[in-house]
């Protein structure tokens, strides 16, 4: 099975390239794709380039021309959830848009005709995270994730998100990745690890943890591969 392992920046993608070591690089529409085989299999790789529209063009090219059937997107997140700290891990259950708004027209925000606020991940892999965590006796929250063209690092506006849209965390292209797998039907994951609280310091706080934050996952990303090695 083809399955893509997205991130946003270098730095998420850095650690799963180091780990697998031997792989093929494919320049397509501006960024570089990269292809491995772990155990039975078949892997490609990419960074998108920060916000929506990168990571939507990159997704989109991992299922069409890629051939990828699943997705799992590894990378960092502003915690809007108290209980989250710097390091912790989050995953998606849903997925929305913050700075989506035609709220002139009378619709709610993150709404668009045709399409809907949030947009759900896969169950299955929503289960394997579960169990991976379960065996590694690593906490994982389970959380809704809001995605906007913005780098959030204002408390008004964080709490906008999370009174809008009941938001846990908050990056910047998680949902618009769920909405390019939902619209191609392929099943996708998106896993983030806290590196700031989106407040006055998260500019600092982004640039301290960036890189450890994406290791850890990383790191618990390759576990899952082993699991659905397994499958
Ligand atoms: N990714 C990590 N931290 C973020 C923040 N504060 N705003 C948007 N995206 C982020």
């Amino acid at each position: 099975m083809k399955i893509a392992i997205m991130g946003a920046m270098p730095e998420e993608i850095e650690p799963l390239l180091e780990y697998f070591g031997d792989y093929k690089s494919e320049k397509v529409a501006g960024n570089t794709y990269y292809t491995t085989k772990y155990k039975d299999l078949d892997l490609v790789i990419a960074y998108s380039k920060i916000g929506k529209v990168f990571a939507s063009l990159t997704a989109a090219t991992m299922i069409e021309k890629f051939k990828a059937k699943k997705l799992l997107f590894s990378g960092v997140a502003g915690a809007i959830n108290p209980k989250l700290n710097i390091g912790d891990l989050v995953v998606a259950t849903k997925l929305c848009q913050h700075d989506l708004d035609i709220s002139a027209f009378g619709h709610p925000f993150g709404y668009v005709p045709e399409g809907s606020v949030f947009v759900e991940s896969d169950k299955e892999l929503l289960k394997i995270s579960k169990d991976v965590a379960k065996d590694l006796n690593i906490p994982l929250q389970e959380g809704i994730i809001a995605t906007g063209d913005q780098f959030v690092a204002d408390e008004k506006r964080k709490e906008w998100i999370s009174k809008t849209f009941k938001a846990d965390a908050l990056e910047m292209e998680g949902a618009s990745v769920a909405v390019v797998c939902e619209a191609l039907d392929v099943p996708f994951f998106i896993l983030r690890a806290i590196s700031d609280s989106a407040d006055m310091d998260a500019g600092f706080n982004f640039e301290e943890f960036l890189e450890s934050s994406a290791k850890n996952s990383a790191k618990f990303i390759i576990h899952m591969l082993d699991i659905l090695a397994k499958k």
